[in-house]
């Protein structure tokens, strides 16, 4: 190997052999997965890679290079090899220790800043939202991604974010300073929503949803690298949401919104969950692939 790298260290080089080496592991976007990992190991950007394909790159560089291809070869995701992953336009850490944030929870945002912008219509308040005076949680906070997202999109929210793992929390914590809302986001270590006070605006959550009966037919990167404790939520998968949505009813106040992450198969074990004694205005939100992603609701 050392041999050849030493050869072969031109960029366009360089990243054909990464390519093909990813291909024959059967990596999925093996060509993508090339070029972040070069990308990481010269400290460029995508652009550059093409821009420069006669570029020589150092002997330490390449080694680093073929290291990083190697480890991506044997299952471990991009995203843990260099430490990051962008979601709602920020780059966030990411360790083994969190679930990587994946895009289709982008639409928890989404779906959580409309319902707050609808409330304030029907309150005759304007419609740019700051976020002056709102409580929110986030249950299962991870990277922090949501709970960062929500942060930065309402500069006056105060924000609970839980986890049950210390180690999670650290990492998102990180993440909050890095994005500069530590000073907004609060984080707790506990059992769903211990901790948080009620009387929350809003409460989202994207809890391990996936049922230990399908660990065998998840991708290898998930499976053997991704933390069990944010992937299953039990045997079916759905276990936790019946305590998600009980403790919710008694932490948000009238007229508060829950907005809930759904695996791909739960909307109809979880939606009878909302009780219409205690819930409306109860809306299901598809992903890209059309697949029912999020359940939001508002407390009567
Ligand atoms: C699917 S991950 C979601 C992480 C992040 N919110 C995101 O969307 O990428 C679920 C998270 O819930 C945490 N978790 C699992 N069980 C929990 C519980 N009973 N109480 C609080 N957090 C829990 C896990 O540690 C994990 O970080």
């Amino acid at each position: 190997m050392a041999e050849q790298v030493l050869q072969e260290r031109y960029v366009r080089a360089l990243l054909k052999q990464g390519i093909g080496r990813l291909r024959e592991a059967h990596v999925p976007s093996f060509t993508l997965a090339a070029e972040l990992l070069l990308v990481h190991v010269l400290g460029r950007d995508r652009t550059w890679l093409y821009a420069h394909p006669e570029e020589q790159v150092s002997t330490g560089d390449a080694e680093r290079f073929f290291a990083l291809i190697a480890r991506r070869a044997n299952g471990e995701p991009t995203q843990h090899l260099t430490r990051k992953q962008e979601f709602w336009g920020l780059e966030f850490e990411v360790t083994p220790d969190v679930l990587i944030p994946r895009p289709e929870t982008e639409h928890v945002i989404e779906v959580a800043l409309d319902r707050l912008a609808v409330r304030e219509l029907r309150a005759g308040r304007k419609r740019t939202l700051t976020g002056e005076g709102l409580q929110i949680a986030d249950v299962g906070a991870g990277s922090g991604c949501i709970a960062i997202g929500l942060a930065k999109e309402l500069p006056q929210a105060t924000i609970f974010a839980t986890d049950i793992s210390s180690a999670a929390l650290a990492v998102a914590c990180r993440n909050a300073m890095r994005h500069g809302v530590a000073d907004r986001v609060r984080f707790l270590k506990g059992n769903l929503l211990d901790g948080v006070p009620p009387l929350l605006d809003l409460m989202v959550s994207n809890p391990p949803y996936i049922s230990r009966r399908e660990a065998s037919t998840l991708m290898r990167e998930v499976r053997d690298h991704e933390p069990e404790i944010a992937l299953y939520g039990g045997e079916e998968g759905y276990e936790l949401y019946a305590d998600l949505i009980a403790q919710a009813a008694t932490h948000l106040k009238p007229g508060g919104i829950l907005v809930l992450e759904l695996g791909h198969n739960s909307l109809p074990a979880v939606q009878p969950l909302l009780d219409v004694s205690a819930w409306t205005n109860v809306g299901v939100t598809n992903d890209l692939a059309g697949i029912p992603r999020v359940l939001a609701a508002e407390r009567l």
